[in-house]
């Protein structure tokens, strides 16, 4: 494997969901039924990631524990015999995969985030994903970008295509198309004004990044906002060498709003094998 290690910023304060994310990570809030980052980890786990890092912050308990091992749960659910729903809780955390944690100790941004990794990803190409960005794909978006690194051997962006209007929720890049999915970077800005938007790919939470861009990140002075953006860092990378932006085949929630948590709860709650029946039959019923 190319691949072996994916980070998981999660110390974020979430601001937009509170209070919901008062006291628990924004990470945890669970769509259907399951937490954000568990379906950002089988994204990881599915791409043949079996190092699983996580940068914690505040109120991280919750993402710790839910990667633990759960005794008494286990025990409980054992002795009733009920099989189905041990496997569920044993699913989690498959005995191949191995969770570190590292916290971040003031939040300085997502690239300062990254960083704090260093030391345990040390000198290969790693994977980051921002588990409330929740992507659907018939193969996971972070499969398809291992498979394009194979390729390419650089760092690969995930990107789609974003509404005029909303260039300054996103990072944008531009570039030169390879070929009809990837295209070479020339330029990468962190949430420009629609006019200075160097065109319409913004960047999901999805990245491949070559170990290098730890030093281009450690040489940025602070940016949008006083903090040390990632965007930044990889700005830096793509005067040193090759870094691709990869126009991934699937769908992103931005499930750090409201509304993308809101429609990937009903989307995901329709494909569901369990509710999606009844939870049409019920949607149906709405005088809408
Ligand atoms: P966001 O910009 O979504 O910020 O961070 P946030 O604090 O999580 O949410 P809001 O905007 O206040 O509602 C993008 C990702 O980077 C992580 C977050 O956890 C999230 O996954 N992050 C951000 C860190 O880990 N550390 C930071 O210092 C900043």
């Amino acid at each position: 494997m190319l691949i072996n290690k994916a980070i998981f910023p999660v110390a974020g304060l979430g601001t937009r969901f509170l209070p919901a994310t008062k006291a628990q990570p924004k990470e945890m809030l669970p769509v259907v039924d399951k937490p954000l980052i568990q379906y950002a980890v089988e994204e990881a786990y599915a791409a043949g990631i079996r190092e699983m890092i996580f940068v914690t912050g505040r109120s991280k308990r919750p993402i710790e524990d839910h990667f633990d091992m759960a005794y008494e749960l286990e025990m409980e659910l054992e002795a009733a015999g009920k099989a189905e729903l041990l496997a569920l809780v044993h699913q989690v955390k498959p005995d191949d995969m191995e969770c570190v944690y590292v916290r971040q100790a003031k939040m300085m941004g997502l690239g300062h985030a990254v960083l704090c990794s260093e030391r345990l990803v040390r000198n290969e190409p790693f994977a980051v994903l921002l588990a409330d960005d929740l992507m659907v794909g018939t193969t996971p978006i972070l499969k398809q970008m291992v498979e394009q690194f194979e390729e390419w051997r650089a760092s690969i962006i995930a990107v789609q295509e974003v509404p005029a209007d909303q260039t300054r929720r996103y990072g944008i890049v531009d570039g030169t198309p390879v070929n009809d999915r990837m295209m070479d970077i020339t330029a990468i800005v962190e949430k420009p004004a629609p006019e200075d938007a160097p065109s319409l790919l913004g960047v999901a939470g999805r990245y491949i990044l070559m170990p290098d861009v730890f030093s281009e990140i450690r040489a940025q002075p602070r940016g949008v906002g006083g903090e040390i953006q990632l965007t930044d860092g990889i700005a830096g990378l793509l005067r040193r060498q090759k870094v691709f932006a990869y126009r991934y085949e699937g769908k992103r929630y931005d499930c750090g709003s409201k509304e993308g948590f809101l429609q990937a709860n009903v989307e995901l709650a329709l494909a569901h094998p369990e509710v999606s029946a009844s939870f049409r039959e019920y949607l149906k019923s709405l005088d809408i």
